[in-house]
């Protein structure tokens, strides 16, 4: 029982969500540059060193600018391993003081963390192709990470995306990440 005088706390309220995003990292730095670019035109690809912020910063920065202009867009985020789609998604759910699954989720193959109100999904690149195959993604960006891997569902993935996906949806945005990855050979 609380002693007289005992002042009873209120519950603890939930964090607000945060979602304003490392603006000290490379790519946080940059970040001005690669809306630019990305208002240009449809596909950008960002080659940062390893540590720069492409995976968190880059996707936390697209989902902030989206909430703030239209919060109804969706970003795709797909990376070549699942443990990759998953703690990515956990880390950028708890720099943004938001629950997995919430604003930020991650869907990887026989598992869903993500719901209706979910805008920033990572994903395997498998995922990544079935939601393109029928070229109508559900998403207005679409990220392929450590692109330079270059193995058969990534390959896939970027050729169903090239030469149909983009060219059906015109306000679809593409982004192509690594670190190492030579860009003028992925113009090709
Ligand atoms: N799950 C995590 N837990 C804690 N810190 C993390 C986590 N993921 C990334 N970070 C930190 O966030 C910063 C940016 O990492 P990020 O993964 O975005 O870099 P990157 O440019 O994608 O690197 P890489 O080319 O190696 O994939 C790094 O300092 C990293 O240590
Ligand atoms: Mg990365």
């Amino acid at each position: 029982m609380a002693e007289p005088g005992h002042k009873r706390h209120a519950p603890l309220a939930k964090p607000a969500s945060d979602l304003s995003p490392d603006l000290s990292s490379l790519v946080g730095r940059a970040w001005p540059q690669i809306f630019e670019a990305m208002n240009k035109s449809q596909v950008t690809i960002l080659v940062a060193p390893t540590g720069s912020g492409k995976s968190t910063d880059l996707p936390q920065m697209l989902l902030a600018e989206a909430q703030m202009r239209a919060p109804a867009t969706k970003i795709l985020c797909a990376q070549p391993r699942r443990i990759a789609a998953t703690t990515l998604a956990a880390y950028v759910a708890r720099r943004t003081k938001t629950n997995l699954g919430d604003l930020v989720g991650y869907e990887i193959g026989g598992c869903k963390v993500r719901s209706d109100k979910t805008r920033l999904t990572y994903v395997v690149a498998g995922i990544a192709l079935l939601n393109c195959l029928d070229c109508s993604p559900d998403f207005d960006v679409i990220i392929v990470d450590e692109v330079h891997t270059r193995d058969t569902l990534i390959d896939l993935l970027l050729a169903v995306v090239c030469h149909t996906v983009l060219k059906k949806l015109p306000a679809l945005k593409l982004v192509l990440m690594s670190a190492a990855m030579d860009k003028e050979h992925m113009k090709g």
